[in-house]
């Protein structure tokens, strides 16, 4: 089942996703990208970023990437073509709608990959069941997710543990799943992964230089106000907009902390299909 995306592809959403690239967003997926040939899907690849950036890890290989986003799927095909990289194939596409995508369907990839993605879902097991149909044997599904719950800063401030706490309400009123990065071990073996084949690790990013957090903190400002979050926040029930105005001041005052620290916690899985 589909679930309508939290954020949405506003500016201070994309800001957030076009820094990503396969060493800071997958680093679980490194040591399985020594053939230059590999087959790979992304799954709701947002802007590609990391799409690219796997396409140009695998020159003699391909990489498929759908998102049901056609505004950020054509995003995507502008960062590829500005990249020059063109063994990447993108499609406005969803995960539970996998035979509408003509020409893809036959596809045995070695690796299918999704990034942030099962956190938005209100059926992560369904997608995961999917993803794993559209590997072939031998191949391996790569699926990373926050767990919001273990977000941790530096200095305590009262005004991040608020977003926080929102976030999660927003996020479980439209039956997503904010915090399931610590158990995407549980989802794989409910979807018929034996123990034996999953490896599960985390892995953080870290926001503490000034640059660092005026990324990320000046991103979660604006997000708060000015991306779809805002809307979905306020028709909850759970904020006001002063609330919401409170939490974005909270965040600037985070950015200008000398001392400040911030990780983003991560569960990520690889699965070996049979
Ligand atoms: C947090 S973004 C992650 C984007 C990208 N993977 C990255 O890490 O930069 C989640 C993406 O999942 C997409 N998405 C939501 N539901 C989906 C579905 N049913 N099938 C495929 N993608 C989906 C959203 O449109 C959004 O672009």
């Amino acid at each position: 089942m589909s679930t309508p995306y939290l954020h949405g592809h506003h500016a201070s959403v994309l800001r957030s996703h076009s820094w990503r690239t396969v060493e800071n967003s997958c680093p679980h997926l490194l040591p399985y990208l020594s053939n230059p040939s590999l087959k790979i899907l992304d799954v709701g690849c947002g802007p590609g970023t990391i799409t690219v950036d796997l396409a140009a890890r695998v020159p003699q290989g391909f990489v498929y990437a759908i998102d049901p986003s056609a505004d950020v799927i054509e995003k995507a095909r502008k960062h590829a073509e500005e990249r020059g990289v063109t063994n990447v194939r993108f499609e406005v596409g969803d995960i539970f709608a996998w035979e509408k995508l003509h020409g893809l369907e036959e596809a045995g990839f070695d690796i299918v990959h999704a990034h942030q993605v099962l956190q938005h879902l209100q059926d992560p097991l369904g997608a995961m069941m999917e993803m794993k149909r559209l590997a072939k044997p031998g191949g391996i599904l790569a699926v990373r997710d926050w767990n919001v719950n273990a977000m941790d800063w530096y200095p305590e401030h009262a005004g991040i543990q608020k977003w926080k706490d929102l976030y999660i309400k927003v996020a479980l009123g439209l039956q997503a799943h904010p915090s399931i990065g610590k158990k995407l071990h549980a989802v794989a073996l409910r979807a018929g992964f034996p123990r034996s084949d999953i490896e599960a690790s985390v892995a953080a990013w870290t926001f503490s230089t000034p640059e660092e957090r005026q990324f990320w903190c000046g991103l979660w400002a604006d997000r708060t106000v000015k991306s779809d979050y805002r809307q979905r926040a306020l028709d909850s029930g759970h904020a006001t907009e002063q609330q919401l105005e409170e939490i974005a001041t909270a965040w600037r005052e985070m950015e200008q902390k000398e001392d400040g620290w911030f990780a983003v916690i991560h569960g990520q899985i690889i699965c070996h299909v049979r």
